[in-house]
């Protein structure tokens, strides 16, 4: 890509960690504090990943997937989160599916961001989580070493905004660019019938600016980008990478992970997708060696 044509994109935020440390209530959280500060009614649409905007730089964070989606979609090559940001309860600290999760994340190579959360409990105990998190070779800042670590109360509210700040932070740090220009390419993040629409999926731009209108290739399918929603709901006309948005307009109902690419005309979407369809009829077609 010439230098130029890349413009900054927000990150692409995955939460993981164990059971109850708080995932859920930290995305509420910050969602929460996008609709206070800027949207009447607080209506937000479900696109399974939403933008918020800390001091105008915007983050983005995938509801919840789990590190059973996060891996699925690695394993067909939609590697689109930039950082994790691993939540440890201060009272519990390092749990099995905490250790799953760094390991997930470690494998992937990604930056994690570690919000030791409930530290509004008596029982917090962020010393202890400190030193479990060396142990796993995530030693923190405070300790010398270079993992980003903040105290956090994601139900009182406490360190949220300097989480966020912080993610805008590495954000620049890792020189998250995309080109905005030209046909996009998106990854799958959730898809489902919708009674009256048909098969709808929530989408995040990874490049290129995504159009109504516009034909694509998703999978062994060709489609055209009938309506764009955003995560506050509304009807757009394009979408932007890093940009979560739900996409009307699929023939067939995409894979968690796909990539929707636009074409430049119908038709060679069209033969895309035969050719696709094609070499998935002489795949099964084939008779196993051995
Ligand atoms: P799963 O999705 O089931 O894995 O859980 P989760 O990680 O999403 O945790 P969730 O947000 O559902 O929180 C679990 C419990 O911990 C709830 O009762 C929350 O109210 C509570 N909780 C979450 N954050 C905090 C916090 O900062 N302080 C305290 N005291 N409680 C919290
Ligand atoms: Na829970
Ligand atoms: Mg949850």
């Amino acid at each position: 890509e010439p230098e130029d044509e890349l413009k900054l994109r927000p990150p692409i935020i995955t939460i993981m960690g164990h059971v109850d440390h708080g995932k859920t209530t930290l995305l509420d959280r910050i969602r929460d504090s996008r609709i206070t500060a800027g949207e009447a009614g607080g209506i937000t649409q479900h696109v399974g990943a939403y933008k918020v905007e800390h001091e105008g730089k915007p983050v983005t964070f995938i509801d919840t997937p789990g590190h059973a989606i996060f891996s699925a979609m690695r394993a067909r090559g939609a590697d689109i989160t930039d950082i994790v940001v691993l939540v440890v309860a201060a009272n519990d600290g390092l749990m099995p599916q905490t250790l799953e999760a760094i390991e997930h994340a470690k494998h992937s190579g990604k930056t994690i961001i570690v919000a030791i959360n409930k530290c509004d409990l008596e029982s917090a105990n962020t010393m202890h989580v400190k030193t479990q998190l060396a142990e796993q070779g995530l030693q923190t800042t405070d300790f010398g070493g270079d993992t980003e670590c903040l105290e956090i109360s994601a139900l009182k509210g406490d360190g949220v905004d300097d989480l966020l700040e912080l993610l805008a932070l590495q954000a620049e740090v890792l020189e998250l660019k995309a080109n905005p220009k030209g046909n996009a390419r998106a990854s799958i993040i959730e898809a489902r019938f919708q009674q009256g629409r048909g098969a709808v999926a929530s989408v995040i731009v990874e490049s290129g600016t995504l159009k109504v209108g516009k034909p694509f290739i998703c999978g062994p399918f060709a489609g055209k980008v009938k309506a764009l929603i955003n995560d506050r709901g509304e009807s757009v006309k394009s979408a932007t990478p890093g940009t979560p948005v739900e996409v009307i307009g699929f023939e067939e109902l995409p894979r968690v992970g796909d990539a929707l690419v636009e074409m430049d005309s119908d038709r060679a979407a069209k033969k895309l997708a035969e050719e696709r369809q094609g070499e998935l009829r002489s795949e099964r077609l084939k008779i196993p060696q051995k």
